[in-house]
């Protein structure tokens, strides 16, 4: 593998010692440090690099304004800003500039993770198959305005809930959607939910603000190209996902912000689905949508249109500015073992939720090659997810019903 050039900067040297204490360890990293933005830029002049990672509030040239700098002229470098919780108005600053933040005190080992997970990501999306087809898609969708305004509440503090609430019920399309769903049979509130205020309090803001990016896109984007019914389908597909994946995490003992980062990677696995199918007209008559074995999709999507909904998927993501566990696992949800550790990781836990997804309402068992072999041997998941479906109670009510 060839090394990564990776540049630090940071105003306060003991954070830069702590780094270099850290990061020796990386035997392919080639890592430099900066105290401040002119002394960045003047490095990436002689060397550019791969990863900067910057504080925002330095003294002098701020990390925005060098971030913003290096987008302008190294626009493949990927971007990671360092903030403290106070920084209010200049994350609002940052928000389209950088890939990823990480509060201060930083988790080194986090950071770590992340900066190799980021590497590997964006270094599949510049390939030329998945670049060919963005570049020829015109109107490439965008998140809807209401996604935007709750997201950067959500980077600022932990919105209220009468904030959250307040912005989404600017858009009634959105809202009218999202109560659609939460009183769909796969929720299974017993009492109908009327407004969206009730549905924030049953399934949390941040489900709701998942919901917002996908119902908005959705409604206000593929509506014009997919057929209604295919719709329908991925919607109702991606709510069950997202929720198996959540309950699978919480059942592995997952904390609730990486709970709710699988409930969005679930809702948005198969979005690039969306994608191919307004693009390619034929996609509908070649490739079977509901092919419970996605691994022939795949395979069928790559031999007949060079891209797979997987990859695509995750270049749409990335371009919205996704944080990058959610498009590593839409990108990898196929295939985790592709990406999978020591300990059961969000492609993992999707990748299950997926296929469990499609047996949900079968009474035959599940066929254990529907599953990526590597990642059955690897996590003993045959029996961790029988042991999890006997005990959840998503598939004790459906049995029930
Ligand atoms: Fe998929
Ligand atoms: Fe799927």
């Amino acid at each position: 593998m060839s090394s990564i050039q990776i540049l630090f900067v940071d105003d306060e040297q003991n954070l830069l010692d702590a780094f270099k204490r850290r990061f020796y360890r990386q035997k392919n990293w080639v890592v430099r440090y900066a105290t401040g933005g002119e002394e960045a830029l003047r490095m990436l002049e002689k060397q550019p690099c791969d990863v900067i990672v910057s504080d925002i509030r330095m003294p002098g040239m701020d990390g925005v304004e060098l971030l913003n700098k290096v987008a302008d002229t190294y626009p493949e470098t990927i971007r990671y800003i360092l903030s403290g919780y106070s920084d209010r108005a200049m994350i609002l600053n940052s928000m389209n500039v950088a890939h990823q933040y990480f509060n201060k005190p930083c988790n080194l080992e986090l950071l770590e993770e992340s900066i190799n997970v980021a590497i590997r990501v964006f270094g599949e999306l510049r390939n030329p198959r998945i670049q060919k087809l963005l570049a020829s898609i015109k109107n490439l969708p965008s998140p809807p305005t209401v996604y935007d305004r709750l997201s950067r509440e959500f980077r600022i503090s932990d919105p209220s809930m009468e904030k959250v609430v307040d912005i989404v019920k600017t858009d009634p399309a959105i809202s009218a959607k999202i109560l659609h769903l939460v009183n769909s049979a796969f929720f299974g509130f017993r009492d109908s939910i009327t407004d969206i205020a009730q549905a924030a309090m049953m399934l949390g803001t941040d489900v709701i603000r998942s919901l917002v990016l996908v119902t908005g896109v959705v409604s206000a984007t593929f509506r014009r190209t997919c057929p209604e019914d295919v719709l329908d389908r991925f919607s109702s597909h991606s709510i069950s996902v997202a929720f198996l994946a959540y309950d699978f995490s919480k059942w592995l003992g997952w904390n609730r912000e990486m709970r709710e980062s699988a409930f969005t990677a679930g809702l948005l696995h198969d979005i690039g689905r969306l994608v191919l199918i307004s693009h390619f007209r034929d996609y509908i008559h070649k490739i079977p949508v509901n092919d419970p074995d996605s691994n022939h999709t795949i395979i069928d999507e790559r031999d007949t249109f060079e891209v797979d909904h997987a990859e695509i998927g995750a270049a749409l993501l990335s371009i919205w500015g996704l944080p990058i566990p959610v498009v590593n696992t839409v990108m990898c949800h196929h295939q985790p073992s592709l990406t999978a550790g020591d300990e059961i990781g969000m492609p993992t836990v999707v990748h299950v939720a997926d296929v469990v997804s499609h047996h949900q309402n079968t009474s035959t068992p599940i066929d254990p090659a529907l599953f990526d072999p590597e990642i059955i041997r690897r996590y003993d998941l045959t029996q961790k997810v029988s042991q999890w479906m006997m005990t959840s109670s998503l598939f004790v009510q459906a049995s029930s019903n």
